[in-house]
């Protein structure tokens, strides 16, 4: 492969609901490079991959993820909102796979079962009433699945990310081998040199500031840093982020990011 790598951002999540088992499963047959996700606590301690702060946009649910506990979870339907999840008729069996919330124990099953090599970038979701138990309970369970003393010919290969400093920071703390990516919406003062903080390897700026700062990824690189950009959708963008060089594309159509790379 040439060309920077393809994540399929909350799954292939135009296709199919995001973050479903269903939306991992399809970005993986496209043969995208690795998965995004982003994760919650719920009030009983376990890492789910949801988005919002509420479960209102994305399930039947109302009210906080942080307030329910797996279980209350698990009896939601996390897709029937999406067109790519239509209701099962009458007869047919409901596809839980589009509808289920997914946890991150069972996203990293997923990647474990893939025929092929699977990364794994997982953003923190900050700010949380549970604050840094969230990178804690993270480390603990990549510890479980031997994923935090990152091997090369390991079948899973994980990197945490987050928007918050702080976050990355607790991260190399807990888990000084893990890679991490710093997300940047806006261009922070101290990075005009286009060096990050120490010990984080990874800049992970949006496109719309890529697209404003055309000198921010020479800069990362020129710093010794990877670029992976978020979130590529558009063919504009993504030959953008191709001719920019960056490291990663982060995109809900990874069938057309792998298209344009080839
Ligand atoms: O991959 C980074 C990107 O996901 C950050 O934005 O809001 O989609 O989590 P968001
Ligand atoms: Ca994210």
């Amino acid at each position: 492969m040439t060309g920077p790598l393809v994540f399929a951002h909350r799954g292939a999540s135009v296709a199919l609901p995001e973050h479903t088992l269903a939306a991992y499963l399809r970005a993986i047959e496209e043969g995208a490079d690795g998965l995004e996700c982003d994760v919650r606590l719920t009030r009983d301690g376990h890492l789910v991959c949801v988005h919002d702060r509420r479960l209102d946009r994305t399930s039947t649910g109302r009210g906080r993820v942080s307030a329910h506990t797996l279980a209350q979870l698990e009896a939601l339907d996390f897709g029937s909102w999406h067109p790519g999840a239509p209701p099962a008729g009458p007869d047919e069996p409901a596809d839980e796979s589009r509808t289920r919330l997914l946890t991150l124990a069972r996203l990293l099953d997923a990647a474990h079962a893939a025929d092929r090599p699977v990364r794994l970038l997982i953003e923190t979701k900050h700010p949380s009433r549970y604050g840094g138990a969230v990178e804690r309970k993270l480390v603990a369970l990549l510890q479980r699945y031997g994923l935090t003393e990152p091997r090369p010919d390991a079948r899973v290969q994980v990197v945490v990310m987050s928007f918050a400093l702080l976050a990355v920071r607790r991260i190399r703390e807990l888990a000084p081998a893990l890679p991490t990516v710093l997300l940047l919406e806006t261009l922070p003062p101290w990075l005009r040199s286009g060096r990050l903080p120490i010990g984080i390897r990874i800049a992970g700026p949006g496109i719309a500031l890529v697209r404003a700062r055309p000198r921010l990824v020479p800069a990362l690189r020129a710093a010794g840093h990877q670029v992976y950009v978020w979130t590529v959708n558009e063919p504009a963008d993504l030959d953008l982020a191709l001719a920019a060089g960056v490291d990663g594309i982060i995109t809900d159509r990874p069938d057309l990011a792998l298209a344009r790379r080839a």
